[in-house]
């Protein structure tokens, strides 16, 4: 008898039919986004000065990557932070600030708190989340929902690439809102158009991912680094590992990593590079080589075919190949091999990859104090 497929690696396999679905879903007839409703009217929008985007766990690093996009796209400066830090600071939202709160399941309590509090000081207010009636749907003023289907598993995977799709569009809304990008957005809804069959790509290749489980398996940690709009990508990377193989990880800036952390790299630390070749540096040179020098196993996570970068591959121990992409798509590309990763590792380890208790119910929640 076939072994039960977990949900886990079902809800990883089905990305790319979801993204194809989700961009199907946003766009009208000749391209135009179906984001016209509050708070994303055309009325609202002309106030919007920034944006504060708010979550929790996995939605928080869609919310992360989300930044860098909405930046380029609509020069609005955006503040990302984890619900759970919203009301330990001074909160500077007012009517002027599209607030946009991001959950898969709608429920995560701080998150749901972050959204009010950036509604009382006045702020325009939009979810982003998997189930249409939920807490932080009701509460927002307005909601784009992330079509990835019902969710059996607690960590998530098609509603995270399902957000960043999302978000990737609201850029483009907000751009077009405030004038720019007049004749660039088909092109860049043309390049979203590519991000099914790149998944696609990047999933077939599952067995090299089996390959870098196997290897990683013998060790208890890895440092994951990454810069720019992938480093949010290392965070989730981490927690991914974390959370489903129960397999220490950090997340770390590949700049940052020279300034303390190196002192970690040595045998039993490998360490997961994740870059794209015109992101290769001398930085990124000089840390392989410190890595080497000390022994610290070095994989990589990076393009392959002709812009391979061979000074930087001949130095690893293994290597995931990723097709060339367009900086705004890498974030997406780049996450796929690290949940196949997670995934793998978690069987190697035979644990339950669907439940695997790192939740903090809300019921826990509910016997604290819990008020922002
Ligand atoms: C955590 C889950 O408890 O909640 C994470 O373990 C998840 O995987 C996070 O990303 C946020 O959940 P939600 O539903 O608010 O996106």
């Amino acid at each position: 008898m076939t072994e039960k497929q977990p949900f886990f690696i079902k809800e990883i396999r089905e990305q790319p039919k979801i993204l194809a679905n989700t961009l199907s879903q946003y766009l009208g007839p000749n391209r135009h986004l179906k984001m016209a409703r509050p708070p994303l009217d055309d009325q609202t929008l002309r106030k919007i000065q920034r944006v504060y985007i708010t979550a929790c766990g996995t939605s928080y690093h869609a919310g992360m990557t989300a930044r860098y996009i909405i930046e380029e796209l609509s020069q609005l400066p955006t503040v990302v932070e984890p619900a759970s830090e919203a009301g330990c600071h001074q909160l500077l939202v007012d009517q002027g600030t599209l607030a946009v709160a991001i959950s898969q399941s709608g429920r995560s309590p701080e998150t749901l708190a972050a959204l009010n509090l950036a509604k009382a000081r006045g702020a325009a207010t939009l979810a982003i989340a998997n189930e249409v009636a939920s807490p932080l749907t009701e509460a927002a003023e307005g909601s784009l929902m992330t079509l990835a289907g019902q969710v059996f598993t607690l960590s998530s995977t098609k509603a995270f690439t399902c957000q960043t799709l999302i978000l990737y569009l609201l850029a483009i809304r907000l751009a077009q809102s405030r004038g720019l990008m007049r004749d660039e957005w088909l092109r860049e809804l043309e390049n979203l158009g590519r991000i099914p069959e790149m998944a696609r790509h990047v999933l077939a290749m599952e067995d090299k991912v089996v390959l870098l489980a196997k290897k990683l398996a013998s060790y208890d940690h890895v440092f994951i680094l990454a810069r720019g709009a992938l480093l949010p990508m290392a965070y989730e990377g981490a927690l991914k590992l974390k959370e489903v193989a129960h397999f220490h990880a950090e997340g770390y800036s590949m700049g940052e990593f020279g300034h303390g952390p190196l002192a970690l790299a040595r045998a039993n630390t490998p360490i997961i590079l994740i870059a794209f070749s015109d992101e290769i540096d001398s930085t990124t040179l000089a840390l392989a080589r410190a890595f080497k020098a000390r022994g610290a196993p070095l994989f990589l996570i990076t393009e392959d075919g002709l812009k391979k970068d061979q000074a930087l591959t001949s130095m690893a121990e293994g290597f995931f190949p990723l097709p060339a992409a367009h900086p705004r798509l890498r974030p997406m590309v780049a996450i796929l091999p690290l949940q196949l990763l997670a995934y793998h590792l978690g069987r190697l380890k035979s644990l339950d990859v669907d439940n695997p208790g790192g939740l903090l119910s809300s019921l826990d929640y509910l016997k604290t104090d819990f008020a922002i």
